[in-house]
Parts: C-alpha cells; structure tokens; sequence
C-alpha cells in the first residue's frame, strides 16, 4: 500500500497555542485508521487543515503526488477528500431522500459538461437510492431529517459526504453522542462503507472499543504533537500513551 496523503510537517499556532506541532503523516492508500488524543489536543484542527478549512503556519499536504497544502475546501473536495459534513448541514425540513439527491445533483451537475447536464438529474436519482439502500436508510426516505433519531442523523450526514464520491472520507467523532446501540451500528456501517466504497478512512473517536474495534492503525495526538502511531495492540501497550490518554483501566 502506497501513501494516498502525506502529512509533512504541518504545523499550526492560535495565539499562544501549539495546537499542530509538526506533524508527520503518511496515510496508506485503503487504510483505516482513527486519530486519538484527549479533548483540545488538536485532533479536529488537524482535519480543518487538511481539508482546507484553515491555512497552516507551516508544512505540506500531499494528496495522489499532488500538493493540496494551500488549495481552497471545495477543491479538495473535489479531488476525494471528503468530510462528513456537521449535522447542521442537514436541511432539517426536507426529506432524507431530498436531502441526498440534492447533494448528489449538485455533485453530478458540477462535474458534468455543458451539454449531457440533463444526465446529471438521472445519474443523482439513481445515486440517491443506490446510497439509500448502501446505508440503511432507505426505510426512512420519506421522513423529514428532523424526525431521525440521533443516530441516523449521523448516518445522513455520511450519506450526504458518500454522494460526493470520496476516495478519503474524514470522520469526526461519528459516534458522538449516540447510544451504545447506535455505535455498535455506526461500527458496523463505517467499516462496511469502507470496505464496498474501497475509502481510505479517517476518523476521530473517543470511543475505544470502536476505535480498537475497527481501526487497522491508530495515531495518537497530544497537545498538537503525534506521541504515537501503530496497529492496536502496539498503542494499547504503548507507556507514553497510557499515561497520557488511555490511563490504565483500558488495559
Ligand atoms: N479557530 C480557533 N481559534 C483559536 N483557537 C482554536 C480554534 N480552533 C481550535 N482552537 C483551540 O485549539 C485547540 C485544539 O482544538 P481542537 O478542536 O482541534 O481539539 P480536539 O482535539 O478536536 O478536541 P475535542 O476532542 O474536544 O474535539 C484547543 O485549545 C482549542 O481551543
Ligand atoms: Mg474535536
């Protein structure tokens, strides 16, 4: 496996904060893999960077051999690398249906020609019910967002991310604030979309047993800096890791 994005000494101050302390990533093409670290480490920081969100103070951002380091959000979004938008960005008055057709109609019109734009109405409908049935909430088409449990809120909002066609797909704590029913379906989906999809896939969680559940490789920030990367059992014995993230009881 080869690295699809390559994180080369990025690094990023707010204010006083080191919130990014030169950070160095190679995420390999196909991987799995969660970002851990405790509550202000940096970890969401670290995506608005790679996606565009916020500029760095220093460092680069590689994608496909490709520097995206400076490039706006809607081109990298263009490119493959996709986040799961917040629940916000859910229009809550319209249906589940509605709301991934139109962001698939806004992907297909964007990345059709001129002339077979007509196309782009069929190929989103078509796309809509395939990622329908794909995550589960096809049962649920007609409902408007506002009427979904918590945890398939959170399902939408992979769904609308899935219509754009991600070859990365970036996850913040996917599974934050469900229940613990919700997270063994949510562990369950992701690893499902990520293997049938062929992502490379990126989330952060605070939850471990789906982040030792699910993950092939967990990284560890800390205060902006990565204190640790590797396969589960190496950070779940890793000294420095204990100590400063998982403490003891995880053992
Ligand atoms: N736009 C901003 N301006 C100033 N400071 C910020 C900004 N965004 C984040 N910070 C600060 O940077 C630090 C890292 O925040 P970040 O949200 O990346 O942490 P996190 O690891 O995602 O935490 P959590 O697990 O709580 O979500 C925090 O101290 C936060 O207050
Ligand atoms: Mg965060």
């Amino acid at each position: 496996m080869s690295a699809i994005l390559e994180i080369k000494n990025l690094d990023k101050h707010f204010g006083g904060i080191h919130v990014t302390n030169h950070v160095n990533i190679a995420f390999k093409k196909g991987e799995m893999s969660a970002i851990i670290g405790p509550n202000g480490a940096g970890k969401t920081t670290f995506f608005n960077l790679i996606t565009g969100f916020i500029p760095s103070d220093e460092g680069t951002v590689t994608y496909e051999d490709r520097d995206i380091t400076r490039a706006r959000p809607e081109n990298i979004v263009k490119l493959g690398i996709v986040r799961a938008f917040q629940v916000a960005s859910v229009f809550l008055e319209e249906s589940v249906y509605d709301n991934i057709y139109l962001a698939a109609l806004s992907h297909f019109r964007k990345n059709a020609k001129v002339f077979i734009n007509r196309m782009a109405f069929k190929d989103a409908r078509e796309h809509t019910e395939f990622i329908l049935n794909k995550i589960g909430l096809f049962d649920c088409r007609d409902l408007k967002a506002s009427e979904l449990s918590h945890g398939d809120m959170k399902v939408l909002d992979i769904a609308i991310a899935l219509t754009l066609q991600p070859k990365i797909l970036l996850l913040d704590e996917p599974t934050a604030g469900m229940a613990p029913d919700e997270r063994i379906r949510m562990m369950g989906l992701l690893k499902e979309l990520h293997e049938f999809f062929q992502l490379t896939t990126i989330f952060i969680e605070h939850d471990m047993d789906m982040v030792f559940g699910i993950a092939e490789i967990i990284r560890v920030l800390v205060q902006g800096q990565l204190i640790a990367e590797g396969p589960p059992d190496y950070i779940r014995n890793h000294e420095t890791v204990i100590e400063a993230y998982l403490g003891k009881e995880v053992l």
